[in-house]
């Protein structure tokens, strides 16, 4: 990634309530409440203009990164729905189930897994001071639904659960179409549907959201070094796009979190106003999910080596994240209100990454009523809008329009004056640092691709 001057964020800021990026969000087109005339849907949401682009960055920089740059990586997308047979392999239709409470006195419900120890165990509301019942009701987080059109010969399956077993079911059919051999992994970017019985927080608990997967298949032996090879390289990943380097950092799983073949797991956690919260799981899947398969399926799934003959059923390094808690925690990474020196309202600025930010570059004529300004940004505009994702802006005054694009995180604008109609130069405008520097059009293009892509 071209490594551009980001200001480095002050450790002391504080964290940013979600509320100001929901309304953020709202009024400047990045998320909707989905069906919103209908009353909305908990949990599921919408995006908007400024959404679509800055997931799309988002999206390609891991794909960028993770299949495009690794030889032995490739890439698929699945279906959201597969056959019945593949969650009960999986484990989900039996273990894929959230406990709650509830609280008599205020009717509050709560999963046991995320009530704090000492009211777990006085058995109270954490909110009201009530009592909870005592037996947990169990309910299965897997979102049902049926194929075909004749009662009685419909077939009920389930939208996934989880984006990565299309890279399971795939895994044979990737090996024979390519020429992939182990150590080699699959990635896939696709939604993933759960009935989750407590959505909330925006987009931090979903019931439709998007996921990235990695994974990696190995001989057992090699398992370790693999594991620790990507562990490492998801958090620099991660590192790489936020600005609060201090708000990042592993969190190993207790011993009786980990499943019974993972002999390790970590997440990375990413603090916000919600506290330390997990953004993507590492986890040593060993070869708990092609032996599933392949007793479900009765395929065999095991490979053989084409050098020592060995036959094995390969382990997995797993590396799962959200698109949609990226979306969240690089917007709360990047939201600041600044002091403006004038004394007047503060700036609110988003100090997205350039390479992620949804425009790239503002066109601003001085002023709309002079003809030839105008004609200059509208030719300059068109050109650069072949190259990158640019806007270009004649209302109101220029401070204005300079706000309006740090808003919504535009690393670059580019205003047009009467000096360029006499030397062919304009004035770029830096969105963090807010300096302005001279250059002609003819080197713009070169300028802001050097600045707003990866490479
Ligand atoms: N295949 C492993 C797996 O699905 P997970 O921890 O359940 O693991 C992986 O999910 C990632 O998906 C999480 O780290 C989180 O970023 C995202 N995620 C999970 N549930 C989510 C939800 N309800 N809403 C938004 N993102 C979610």
């Amino acid at each position: 990634m071209t490594q551009t001057e980001q200001k480095p964020a002050a450790n002391d800021t504080p964290l940013v309530p979600i509320e100001k990026i929901v309304s953020l969000c709202k009024r400047r087109g990045f998320v909707y409440p989905n069906s919103e005339i209908y009353g909305g849907v908990s949990g599921i949401y919408d995006f908007g203009p400024l959404g679509v682009e800055l997931r799309n960055n988002i999206r390609r920089y891991w794909w960028w990164s993770m299949v495009q740059t690794h030889d032995n990586v490739v890439g698929i997308e699945g279906a959201n729905i597969t056959h019945p047979r593949v969650w009960e392999a999986s484990g989900h239709v039996e273990n894929f189930v959230d406990r709650l409470v509830e609280c008599k006195k205020c009717r509050r419900r709560f999963r046991i897994d995320h009530l704090p120890a000492e009211n777990l165990e006085q058995r109270k509301c954490p909110v009201c001071g009530g009592e909870l019942t005592t037996e947990p009701r169990v309910f299965n987080l897997l979102m049902e639904t049926y194929l075909g059109v004749v009662e009685g010969d419909r077939m009920k399956t389930y939208l996934r659960g989880e984006a990565c077993q299309n890279i399971y079911l795939d895994y044979d059919n990737v090996l024979k179409s390519s020429r992939m051999q182990i150590p080699f992994g699959i990635c896939q970017i696709g939604k993933a549907y759960r009935n989750e019985v407590t959505p909330g927080n925006f987009l931090f608990r979903q019931r439709e959201f998007e996921q990235w997967d990695l994974q990696f298949f190995v001989h057992p032996g090699e398992m370790q070094k693999w594991f620790d090879y990507w562990k490492q390289y998801r958090y620099d990943w991660y590192m790489s796009i936020i600005n609060h380097k201090d708000r990042i950092h592993f969190r190993e799983h207790s011993s009786d979190e980990l499943a019974h073949y993972a002999k390790q797991a970590f997440d990375i956690e990413y603090q916000t106003i919600l506290g330390w919260q997990e953004w993507e799981g590492i986890h040593w899947r060993q070869d708990w999910d092609l032996s599933r398969h392949s007793e479900y399926s009765g395929q065999d799934l095991s490979y053989t080596d084409p050098i020592t003959k060995e036959r094995y059923i390969p382990w997995i390094v797993e590396t799962s994240g959200g698109v949609d808690r990226t979306f969240l925690n690089l917007l709360l990474d990047a939201y600041e209100e600044e002091p403006d020196p004038a004394g007047k309202e503060p700036r609110t600025v988003l100090r997205l990454h350039p390479m992620l930010a949804p425009v790239k570059v503002a066109v601003l004529p001085l002023q709309k009523n002079k003809e030839e300004l105008v004609t200059t940004a509208k030719d300059i505009h068109k050109k650069l809008q072949r190259l990158m994702v640019s806007q270009y802006d004649d209302v109101q005054n220029i401070g204005r329009r300079y706000r309006r694009q740090d808003e919504i995180g535009t690393p670059y604008c580019v205003t047009i004056d009467f000096q360029t109609l006499d030397d062919h130069t304009v004035t770029v405008r830096e969105r963090d640092h807010m300096t302005q520097e001279r250059i002609t059009i003819s080197e713009l293009p070169m300028y802001l691709l050097d600045r707003v892509t990866w490479n």
